[in-house]
């Protein structure tokens, strides 16, 4: 079998354009892509009950995508010719597989029971991983109980979470979409902008006595974060004095003591580990201000849920594996119908952070160019994905996903019991995420429209076409279970598109160039900068223009 330079025996080394499960699937897309939905379901009745699965508490349709039986089988044959099921083994153990980096991917250890054991670099991850999360869930139960205190001794009534990226979307989203489940005594709030705006309205109406920063960074370095953090150290001196501020800081960082650039001491420091990326980490410490918010045994329960989803997409077979299909399929629509883009619309209020919290972890995981091995892809990887809450966005973005001229497919996802107690209209919420799913699927015919007795001239403006994909999940309830499994089903889905392109989902060195840009043009942007400027022409006119109109000349 051939082996990647670092080691990992599970990739494959042939080009996956010129493998043949690719060619086969090429042949069939030429067959079946101008199949309409309403042909599929005409002459296959058992098609919507059959095309479906279910795990961890989630039920997956996906009866509504322009895919047959053969379509499936060959996307299977295809993942195993990648062979998927060694990647996703490989992943579990612990195995090098963020390739650029040298590191292991190992968030899924951060929702292993204590019984398990996964050693790297000679230590039982697990096991340090329960004894922080012991430790950090301690900690987020005795600031709710008033145990832990503010300075002056008052409870801590408010949370400000700084950081960015994996360190603010994952947290930020989850306290919106647990917020039934989280204390009315505390506020949790998030600060990730470096625009002083976004830390001033966070604070505007906290008492400092009363508020507790939790400062998230991995590495300790992303400036947005480190220069809220001062600002927010100063906010609280300013009002407590220098030596208050220990108690109302605490961190979250690889190196804890990294901490002290900012005045946080050990500590106050929990520790995460270099194999969790950003996006993938929110079951670490970086879940802290969850934590906080919804206490200590409803965060397990969300972990538990992310655990589920984990166990089945590393037992269960192709066919049944919900990560799975749903990456294949995604797979199949961009780079056999050549999509562009990805949508993601949750029927919930709660759920409405989740399409922003889902780019990073799709985009940056999945945008790239080349393989693990450093070759051209040669083909299309992640797609640009979008989204917003249902039913607000029927209202502003589907009259493109109904009539225009992109196709590009979509995940519903609706729950059958309201959270909390907002029980009114809860089923208008649903009767619209179904409409749209068999809007989108069925469209609406000439004839259809004749027959309703409509004036001939506006036919063409009303045709629906239908034939537009999408997947529909279903669950009981958002709880915090349901809602781990459903963020660990996209973290392995992008898996999953990942292993059949042999790309590396796990780094980011895109972002790098922009941050050494943007800390070499900040001093060029000084008042006192007397330096010539060595940009592009375009870059330094317009250094010269902010100048200008930042200064009044
Ligand atoms: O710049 C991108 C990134 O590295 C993300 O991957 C990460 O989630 C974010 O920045 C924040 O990084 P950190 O947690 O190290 O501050």
């Amino acid at each position: 079998m051939p082996t990647s330079p670092t080691g990992s025996s599970t990739r494959v080394a042939e080009p996956l354009r010129e493998t043949a499960a690719w060619r086969r699937l090429e042949w069939h897309h030429a067959e079946v892509c101008d199949l309409h939905l309403r042909g599929l379901f005409d002459g296959d009745p058992s098609r919507g009950e059959r095309l479906s699965a279910e795990a961890a508490g989630l039920h997956l349709d996906y009866s509504k995508h322009r895919v047959t039986d053969d379509t499936l089988q060959l996307l299977r044959n295809l993942a195993t010719q990648r062979r998927l099921q060694d990647q996703i083994q490989a992943m579990f153990r612990g195995e090098r597989v963020n390739v650029s980096e040298g590191r292991a991917a190992l968030h899924v250890a951060l929702r292993m029971p204590r019984s398990r054991s996964v050693v790297v670099d000679g230590a039982d991850v697990v096991k340090e991983v329960h004894a922080e999360l012991d430790r950090f869930i301690g900690f987020a139960d005795q600031v709710r109980s008033g145990e832990r205190t503010g300075a002056t001794g008052r409870p801590i009534r408010a949370v400000v979470n700084i950081g960015i990226g994996g360190s603010d979307l994952g947290p930020a989203m989850t306290c919106e979409a647990l917020a039934p489940y989280a204390t009315s005594e505390i506020i949790v709030r998030f600060v990730s902008n470096v625009d002083p705006a976004d830390l001033t309205e966070a604070t505007r109406d906290l008492e400092p006595s009363e508020t507790l920063f939790v400062v998230v960074s991995k590495t300790m370095t992303t400036v947005e974060t480190t220069e809220n953090a001062k600002a927010a150290r100063a906010w609280i001196a300013s009002a407590l004095g220098e030596e208050a501020s220990g108690r109302h800081f605490t961190g979250v960082a690889a190196d804890v003591a990294a901490g002290a650039r900012l005045d946080i001491s050990p500590e106050s420091m929990f520790r995460i580990w270099d194999w969790v990326g950003g996006r993938t980490s929110l079951c670490s410490a970086v879940g802290l201000s969850v934590a906080i918010a919804v206490g200590g045994e409803r965060f397990r329960e969300l972990l538990a849920g992310f655990r589920a989803m984990d166990e089945h997409f590393a037992s269960a077979p192709l066919g049944a594996n919900l990560p799975a299909i749903s990456g294949l399929l995604s797979l199949w629509y961009r780079n056999f119908f050549g999509t562009q883009t990805t949508a993601v619309f949750p029927y919930s209020h709660a759920l409405r952070l989740l399409p922003a919290y889902l780019q990073q972890l799709w985009m940056e995981s999945n945008g790239k160019r080349v393989t693990a091995t450093g070759e051209p892809v040669g083909l299309d990887t992640g797609s640009v994905l979008w989204g917003g809450a249902g039913t607000n966005a029927q209202h502003a973005v589907f009259q493109l996903l109904h009539q225009g001229t992109v196709l590009c497919p979509a995940d519903l996802i609706g729950f059958a019991q309201p959270a909390g107690d907002a029980a009114a209209r809860h089923d208008l919420l649903a009767a619209n995420l179904l409409a749209q799913a068999e809007a989108l699927a069925f469209g609406r015919t000439e004839d259809e429209l004749r027959e309703a007795g409509v004036a001939e001239e506006t036919i063409p403006h009303r045709v629906m076409p239908g034939n537009r994909p999408t997947s529909l999940v279903l669950a009981e309830r958002l709880t915090p279970a349901t809602l781990g499994a459903l963020i660990a089903l996209y973290e392995h889905s992008v898996f999953t598109q990942a292993a059949i392109w042999g790309i590396d989902p796990f780094d980011q060195w895109g972002v790098e160039l922009g941050k050494e840009l943007a800390a070499r043009i900040a001093p060029e942007l000084a008042p006192g900068w007397k330096h010539e400027l060595h940009h592009d022409s375009s870059t330094n006119a317009s250094i010269g223009r902010y100048r200008r109109l930042r200064d009044g000349k």
